[in-house]
């Protein structure tokens, strides 16, 4: 399918399941490369649900963990500038490696948070991967250290990425069409 229609908004195909797989698949070998000791890598849902497991797949690295934490800060397709609390944190942080998988970074302003939240805690460190990255939109200052790709500032969904809680089951990314 090259166009849908969701919620009488049209998007079309923008990145293929297969772009998609290898976009992911040389992510991993970077951040496999990176000399990560012990990573625990924390996937912010329910967006990166498909890239984290996915990319997750692919790891190598000894002794990788994986948890899930909650935080949401998007309603329709216009960012609200607030971000809900971190909820589901069940793992032990302090002193870690932390590796966050995001969906997508937008104005910043939800990786922020999470990156203070986890700055609380004592980690070790912590470092971002995100498959999407909207560059001109970026508000931060955060270093991003391992993108997927970076895309113009348009609305997208699929891959876990949602309108509305819609379309995160599509293989493939679409674009919103103007
Ligand atoms: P930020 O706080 O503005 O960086 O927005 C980050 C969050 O907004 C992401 O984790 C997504 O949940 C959501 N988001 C940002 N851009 C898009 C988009 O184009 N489509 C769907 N969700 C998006
Ligand atoms: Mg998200």
């Amino acid at each position: 399918m090259t166009q849908i229609n969701i919620k009488n908004k049209n998007f079309e195909l923008f990145i293929s399941n297969n772009e998609i797989s290898s976009i992911v698949h040389s992510m991993a070998k970077n951040i496999n490369e990176a000399g990560i000791k012990d990573p625990l890598f924390i996937a912010i849902l329910n967006g990166s649900f498909l890239f984290a497991a996915d990319i997750m797949r692919e790891i190598t690295i000894p002794n990788a963990t994986i948890s899930f934490v909650k935080l949401s800060s998007y309603s329709g397709t216009q960012t609200t500038g607030k971000v809900n609390e971190l909820i589901g944190l069940n793992t032990e942080i302090k002193d870690r490696n932390i590796i966050i998988l995001e969906d997508i970074i937008d104005t910043g302003i939800t990786l922020e948070k999470i990156i203070k939240s986890f700055e609380k805690k004592n980690v070790a460190d912590i470092k971002v991967a995100t498959l999407l990255f909207k560059p001109t939109a970026y508000t931060k200052d955060i270093p991003i250290d391992f993108i997927g790709r970076s895309i113009s500032d348009d609305f997208v969904i699929g891959y876990g990425l949602d309108y509305d809680e819609i379309g995160r089951n599509l293989p493939h990314i679409y674009k919103l069409k103007n």
